[in-house]
């Protein structure tokens, strides 16, 4: 086995605001963007934390949404880190006292290859600020089998599976979705806990603005997310959406916080993937937030497992980029961390 090379163990101001850059650049549910990240001076460890003051105690009660948001932003750090030269070590939930500390990064080691991992595909980096949610209809094609089977290795390269349903899984899922969406509709207290993440004014560094709402379905048979209540608060006009939605799972095979954090990250590693083929996706998390939908979301094909969230895949304009707290916010620099 190698040793690892040793340089100057300290990451430079300028490396840092650039790591965390792409973290922040990361997908969260009501792009909550709940991390923070920690680094400590004169060392070559980087901390990621989840901010329960960004957590949504209605839509997701066990944080379990809130773990997969930080596992997309850890990925863009191991991302960014090789692009930085660095083979980043990450240990997910090192602490078992401290449950708000998701990650630490040990960045100490100089990587031989710009790629987190050479053996699965291009370097990702530049797709992290590429990758944007696309809410707008999608082209009726296919996304070649070859693509889907790269996303599928880059799911499974973070520990998850991600499986793309046949025709019937597709009409199960939109069905389980459709009734989510009917649940929270009843639902005054979740209404309002997802509307207080809307942005009417902008400039806004977090939440979701007006202006990237994307349009209901013309035709009411793609579930989108209304973010604005029933009847909508704000309407966008209808659109035609694609005639057969490319619908995937993203599952784990347990579901425990850490199981949570790998899921994130797999999400991420299939998104910035997808970005680099031209392959735009977006979220449709809505079944995962009730628990008698996301049990029955399971995929039957795929054995037991727990679903994770619903991905949209296909070919259509990208969205607009959503916005993002200043790296000033989210990154802090400390002493060094006590021995534990
Ligand atoms: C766990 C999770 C759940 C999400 N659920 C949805 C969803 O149901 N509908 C949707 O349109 N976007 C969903 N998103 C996407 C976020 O809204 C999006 O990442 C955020 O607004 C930032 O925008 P961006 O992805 O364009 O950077 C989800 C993202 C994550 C990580």
């Amino acid at each position: 086995m190698n040793e690892p090379i040793l340089d100057d163990p300290t990451l430079t101001a300028q490396e840092l605001r650039s790591l965390a850059a792409a973290g922040t650049a990361a997908p969260s549910l009501l792009n909550t963007q709940p991390w923070r990240f920690r680094a400590y001076s004169g060392t070559h460890t980087l901390r990621v934390y989840a901010d329960p003051q960004r957590a949504l105690p209605r839509t997701d009660p066990d944080g379990r949404a809130l773990h997969l948001s930080v596992g997309t932003a850890v990925f863009n750090l191991r991302v960014a880190a090789a692009h930085l030269g660095l083979e980043p070590s990450v240990r997910l939930l090192p602490e078992a006292s401290d449950p708000h500390l998701c990650a630490e990064l040990d960045l100490s080691r100089t990587a031989e290859t710009p790629n987190p991992d050479p053996d699965q595909g291009p370097d990702l980096y530049a797709a992290i600020e590429q990758r944007h949610s696309s809410r707008l209809p999608f082209a009726d094609r296919d996304v070649p089998e070859t693509v889907l089977g790269e996303l599928r290795a880059a799911a499974r390269a973070e520990g998850a599976v991600l499986s793309v349903q046949d025709e019937d899984g597709v009409r199960r899922v939109m069905a389980l979705t459709e009734d989510a969406e009917r649940r929270t509709a009843d639902d005054p207290v979740r209404e309002a806990e997802s509307r207080a993440w809307l942005r009417s004014r902008e400039p806004a560094s977090d939440g979701i603005p007006l202006s990237q709402l994307g349009p209901p379905d013309s035709e009411a048979r793609l579930p989108m997310r209304s973010y604005t209540g029933r009847p909508p608060a704000v309407s966008v006009p209808p659109a035609r959406f694609e005639a057969l939605p490319h619908l995937a799972l993203l599952s784990t095979h347990a579901d425990h916080p850490s199981d949570w954090l790998h899921a994130g990250q797999a999400l991420e590693r299939v998104w910035l993937l997808a970005t680099v083929h031209g392959v735009r996706i977006s979220v449709m998390h809505q079944a995962l937030e009730w628990p008698q939908t996301r049990w029955e979301l399971r995929d039957p094909n795929e054995g037991p497992g727990f679903t994770q969230t619903v991905l949209r895949l296909g070919f259509g304009p990208a969205g607009p980029a959503a916005p993002r707290r200043p790296v000033a916010e989210v990154l802090e620099v400390v002493g060094a961390p006590a021995a534990a």
